[in-house]
């Protein structure tokens, strides 16, 4: 037997449960993984609550951990009971002790990087690789805003666009917010409850704008991101923190300079195995070279993972937390 979170139902915080469940068997394809950090992520708020739906109940939840190979199931051959792996986008259930996921979602872990470094940047660094360097590719020189700057996936955005030369504009809810997005490499701040964000991505630009807005916040944001744009900019909407963006005219478009909108998400950019251990790849060298690193500001046991959810969930946090088995 071990251990692991399951909820029954969707809700708050409190459906979250540490659940005795017998350890699970590898099947053909898969490998089973000792956790020993786990990554959280808003996208398990919107599972939790029922925005996006899971395939059935009770469910497991979390896609993101480091850990050992602990047992391998048949016709896997890349890795070996005892491999250090992190991985990213498993099957929901990553909240546990053991976790068993096809292999080809797993990636051997650098020396350099440790398990709690691992967890706390895999998906989060993921999916700033292909914001910065797919969906967008920003060059340097350039301004471009970033919405919740001092969050997970913010913070190391903010890292990676200083190592690309970009000017980046994030906007955060606190002072202190403020000062961690400066500190991990942004080159301006916004605070949206004292400060107007179109006026001062006007005045910070000389009246350019940008060419380019990342907005996980959703609903509250979809408009006032538009009016930043340049002509035949690029809002690239990746979360939905306050509500997803429903009932869109597409002339909004138009009117606002010839815009151009993608919803992406990690899922549909690491979707072969090649472009997962590339992006895996240039990941792992940020972190090497010291150019970007992990900020992590909360840790939780496993078992408290309501508490982290209610954290999170509340704006309470900054940069990563993860869980500890
Ligand atoms: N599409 C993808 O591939 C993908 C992948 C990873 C993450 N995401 C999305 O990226 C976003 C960030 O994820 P994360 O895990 O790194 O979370 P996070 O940014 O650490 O936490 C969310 C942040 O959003 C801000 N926020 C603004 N309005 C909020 C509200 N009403 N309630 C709560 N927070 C609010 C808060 O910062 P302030 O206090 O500064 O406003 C908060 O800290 C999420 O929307 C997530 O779904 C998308």
């Amino acid at each position: 037997m071990s251990n692991a979170i399951r909820f029954s139902r969707t809700g708050g915080p409190e459906v979250l449960e540490w659940t005795e469940v017998s350890t699970p068997e590898p099947g053909k394809g898969e490998i089973r993984v000792r956790n020993h950090a786990i990554g959280l992520n808003y996208i398990e708020i919107y599972f939790r609550e029922g925005v996006y739906p899971v395939p059935s109940l009770p469910s497991g939840l979390g896609t993101e951990a480091a850990g050992v190979v602990d047992a391998v199931g048949p016709g896997v051959s890349e890795f070996r009971k005892g491999d250090r792996v992190a991985y990213a986008q498993a099957p929901l259930g990553a909240y546990a002790e053991l976790h068993v996921l096809p292999a080809e979602k797993a990636i051997h872990l650098p020396e350099d990087v440790d398990f709690e470094t691992a967890a706390a940047t895999m998906l989060k660094g993921l999916t700033v690789q292909y914001l910065l360097r797919q969906t967008y590719p920003v060059m340097s020189g350039q301004t471009i805003l970033f919405h919740a700057a001092a969050g997970g996936v913010g913070l190391i955005a903010c890292q990676w666009a200083k190592a690309l030369g970009v000017k980046l504009i994030g906007t955060v809810s606190t002072p202190e917010k403020a000062r961690l997005a400066m500190n991990n490499g942004a080159w301006a701040t916004i605070n949206y409850r004292e400060e107007n964000i179109v006026e001062r991505v006007r005045e910070l630009t000389d009246g350019e704008m940008v060419p380019v807005v990342y907005d996980s916040v959703g609903k509250d944001t979809w408009e006032t991101s538009l009016d930043c744009l340049q002509k035949r900019g690029m809002m690239v909407s990746f979360g939905n923190t306050t509500g997803p963006v429903t009932d869109v005219n597409i002339g909004i478009l138009n009117q606002k300079g010839s815009l151009f909108v993608t919803r992406p998400s990690l899922a549909g950019y690491a979707d072969t195995r090649g472009r997962f251990e590339a992006m895996c790849g240039e990941l792992f060298e940020m972190l090497s070279s010291g150019a970007i690193k992990a900020d992590i500001n909360q840790r939780y046991p496993l078992k408290d993972v309501a508490k982290a959810h209610e954290a999170l969930a509340g704006g309470k946090t900054t940069g990563s937390t993860v869980l500890l088995p």
